[in-house]
């Protein structure tokens, strides 16, 4: 059921894009205008695909726009699916595994996050190290897809250490600071509780957001290579003594976007390079 809807949806896609991209980059909050960098060759509204699960969220626009970053063949999402817009988990990571059926051997994540960890501030940027995924159920539940990947995938390396090293280095030769950490996807759509967010920070976790871990999963599941960079937009709940709201979230965004663009421009081209 759920792979007769990938294929339908690739099927569609397959009419209508030739494009062939050889990395998959999902934009978050506010960071949509990466598209703006790129050699665009053909964009395609998520609302043209049958049964494909369209984003509802203000700022996220909702469609793939296939070009070159740097000379590099790649496929970006301008806009999201969430979890917390009510479609099935399975739903959610159909974009993820319809990029990889695209051709796509890398997945790029990026989000906007709460930051937990006390030495982060607003606007640094973390490289994703690890994840952890606790209320949110596994994309992957439900009858496993032989032809996309294993029953019992391995998740001791979901973000890549190969392509964590890469992202590094071009941060250090575009001067963009870069931390690195833990990531918490929460289901959202409410931002956290104090007490939350202090047992996730007891548990290990670097920053909070609504995605990211999930498309993760499944791009580990069907074989594609990982990696993801947070944009801390704002410090989570009670670290801040500030109400947290989506206008900050993207206000932090906006703020620091071109430092964003470069930091992913150089890592993108880097990783094309191996
Ligand atoms: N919590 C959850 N998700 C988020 C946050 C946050 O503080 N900031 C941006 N996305």
């Amino acid at each position: 059921m759920v792979y007769e809807k990938l294929k339908k949806c690739y099927e569609a896609v397959e009419k209508k894009v030739t494009f062939k991209p050889s990395l998959a980059l999902i934009l978050g909050s506010g960071l949509g205008d990466f598209c703006d960098t790129m050699e665009v060759k053909e964009t395609l509204p998520y609302s043209e695909i049958p049964g494909f699960p369209t984003s509802t969220v203000a700022g996220h626009k909702g469609q793939f726009v296939f070009g070159y970053s740097n000379g590099v063949p790649i496929v970006a999402m301008q806009g999201r699916v969430h979890y917390y817009e009510g479609y099935p988990v399975q739903d959610v990571v159909l974009p993820t595994r319809l990029m990889h059926m695209m051709g796509a051997k890398t997945l790029f994540l990026t989000n906007a996050a709460g930051g937990i960890n006390p030495s982060f501030h607003a606007g640094d940027f973390m490289l994703i190290s690890d994840h952890i995924s606790l209320s949110v159920p596994s994309p992957l539940i439900g009858a496993n897809i032989d032809e996309l990947g294993t029953r019992f995938p391995d998740m001791s390396e979901v973000y890549s250490r190969r392509l964590r090293t890469i992202i590094e280095n071009a941060a250090a030769a575009e001067g963009v600071p870069l931390k690195s950490g833990v990531y918490l996807q929460t289901t959202g759509p409410n931002y956290e509780t104090p007490a939350e967010i202090r047992a996730y920070g007891r548990l290990g976790a670097d920053a909070v957001g609504m995605s990211t871990a999930i498309e993760a999963m499944a791009a580990r599941h069907c074989g594609m290579e990982v990696c993801g960079i947070s944009c801390i937009s704002n410090l989570a709940a009670g670290i801040s003594s500030n109400p947290l709201s989506h206008k900050e979230v993207q206000e932090t965004a906006d703020r620091v976007a071109p430092l964003f663009r470069r930091l992913v421009a150089r890592s993108i081209s880097e990783i094309a390079k191996g």
